[in-house]
């Protein structure tokens, strides 16, 4: 009887063992579903894998580059639509070296420069997320179909030779755990030098990395808008090199800091990754940007700084309101009841104008749309009220907002150029070609006081 008994509780403990051994195989993959779905967030696989009003990855977003449209794929578990063919080194291939499972190369639309950097246990994570995590959608993408020779893939091969030769993530064994890990994101998922890196006649990244020099993350310009330049800096420094770590991170989790307010292609990567982020990660982020020197390539020029004696200057030139000219007058009546006399806005709320990478930008394309369309700031977890700054293209005239964009541009000890009517026109004609703008919901067709007989401002 005692040894019967003694059996039933071996065989239970065996049982038992198998059970809490199966159960720790599910949490096991549970938990490496939930690892690559967070860094599927890091790499903002969404944002390019994903139409407008599409699936979450059914892919058919079309990235304009300057040899046509190239829509983004498919990458839900679908056998036949999507990637669920794919083993585990065809998946590493097309994230790491641009190669499709059928050998054909990826246009660098993807950007595997940059995953290149992904360490194995991570890609792994992605892999097991993509084909466990994320249901197959049958969505037949458009098919990219660039003219020739643009359409001749394996002429990428000697463009990846060239200019794609990074290597998986090794630490520097200088720095910090942190400072490695904020690389690591930087450099690989975050790919933030495909936006903030000045690119060669070839469309490459001038540097994939900080061991390739200065000209990383140092600024570059998105059909004239700026992508500011990240690198580290100073206290008194114009744009980010002036920030804080904090900062920084305030930035990529809300959108806002003291500083700025996220407008333009930032936004959709603040919303889709940077706000889905640890605060640990973002921190990482940070103090990784702060280690690099700042670089005398950036658009705004990383030797200006701002000056407090001319910071004050406008601020009593506002307060007095005498002597105003055109610039100064038309802030007044339109600007200053949110970026207040001092240009410095309230912090998180309206951003400072003073010393802002946009309002300093050499070219003014950011500055003027915002000012045209105004500006939506991403609603995040954190800060979940979307703010808006209105638009003023259905107001102010051609000559009005050269005058008040010249204004701001050097107000306060900014240090931009001044902006002409023509340069106004220019991108008001631009936005108009894309359907939709309107500076007023309620203005239809008045995008363009020019154009009205007799216009002028009320
Ligand atoms: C900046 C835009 C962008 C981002 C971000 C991006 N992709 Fe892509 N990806 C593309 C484009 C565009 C293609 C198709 C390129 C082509 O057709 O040559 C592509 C192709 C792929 C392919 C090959 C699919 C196929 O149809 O054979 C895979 C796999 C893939 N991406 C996975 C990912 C993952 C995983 C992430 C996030 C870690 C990611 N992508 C992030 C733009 C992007
Ligand atoms: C798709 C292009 C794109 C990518 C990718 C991108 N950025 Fe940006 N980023 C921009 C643009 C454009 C702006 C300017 C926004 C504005 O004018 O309000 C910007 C602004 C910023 C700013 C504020 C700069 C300032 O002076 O106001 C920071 C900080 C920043 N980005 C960090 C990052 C980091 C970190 C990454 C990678 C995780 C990243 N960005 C990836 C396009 C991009
Ligand atoms: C009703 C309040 C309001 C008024 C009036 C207003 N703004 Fe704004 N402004 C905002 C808010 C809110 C944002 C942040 C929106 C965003 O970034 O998406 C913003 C953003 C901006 C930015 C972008 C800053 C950055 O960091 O990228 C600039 C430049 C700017 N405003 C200039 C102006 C100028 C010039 C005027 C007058 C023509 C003006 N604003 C009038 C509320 C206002």
């Amino acid at each position: 009887m005692i040894r019967i008994l003694s059996r039933m509780s071996a065989l239970a403990l065996v049982l038992g063992a198998m059970t809490a051994q199966a159960q720790g195989a599910d949490d096991h993959d549970q938990a490496l579903i939930e690892r690559g779905a967070y860094l599927a967030r890091a790499g903002d696989c969404v944002a390019c894998h994903t139409a407008p009003d599409g699936d979450d990855f059914a892919g058919g977003l079309a990235i304009e580059s300057p040899f046509g449209a190239i829509y983004s794929t498919n990458i839900t578990p679908d056998p036949d639509a999507g990637i669920g063919r794919y083993s585990e080194a065809e998946f590493a291939a097309a994230l790491r070296k641009g190669k499709r499972a059928d050998g054909a190369n990826l246009y660098p639309a993807m950007p595997y420069p940059s995953y290149a950097r992904l360490t194995d246990d991570d890609l792994h994570a992605l892999y097991v997320y993509f084909m466990q995590g994320v249901a197959p959608n049958d969505h037949q993408p458009q098919q990219t179909d660039l003219s020739f020779p643009f359409n001749q893939r394996w002429g990428i091969s000697a463009w990846n030779w060239l200019f794609a030769d990074q290597q998986p993530f090794e630490p520097n064994e200088q720095d910090s755990d942190r400072v490695n890990r904020g690389r690591y994101l930087v450099e690989g998922l975050g790919h933030c030098g495909s936006c903030h890196t000045p690119r060669g006649i070839f469309q490459q990244e001038k540097a994939l990395g900080d061991d390739d020099g200065d000209d990383y993350l140092a600024g570059a310009n998105l059909n004239g808008w700026l992508a500011p330049g990240l690198r580290g800096g100073g206290e008194d420094h114009l744009g980010v090199a002036g920030w804080q770590a904090q900062d920084i991170v305030d930035y990529l989790a809300t959108g806002r800091n003291a500083h700025s307010a996220v407008t333009g292609e930032m936004t959709s990567v603040i919303e889709n990754s940077t706000s889905h982020m640890s605060r640990e990660d973002l921190a990482a982020m940070a103090a990784y940007l702060k280690t690099l020197p700042v670089s005398d390539s950036t658009d705004i020029g990383s030797e200006r700084r701002i000056s407090e004696q001319k910071t004050d200057q406008t601020e009593q030139q506002l307060r007095d309101a005498t002597a105003l000219d055109e610039g100064a007058r038309l802030y007044l009546d339109n600007c200053n009841a949110c970026h207040f006399a001092d240009g410095r806005g309230g912090s998180g709320v309206f951003p400072a104008l003073v010393g802002n990478s946009q309002v300093n930008a050499d070219n003014p394309t950011g500055l003027l749309h915002t000012m045209l369309a105004g500006a939506q700031l991403p609603s995040t977890s954190e800060r979940p009220e979307a703010l808006m700054m209105p638009g003023f293209g259905w107001r102010l005239s051609d000559k009005e907002m050269a005058d008040l964009a010249t204004f701001v541009r050097q107000g306060w000890g900014n240090q931009g150029s001044p902006v002409t009517p023509e340069d106004v026109k220019k991108v008001r004609n631009s936005m108009d070609a894309r359907e939709g703008f309107s500076g007023n919901p309620e203005a239809t067709g008045a995008n363009h006081p020019d154009d009205r007989a007799g216009a002028s401002a009320q």
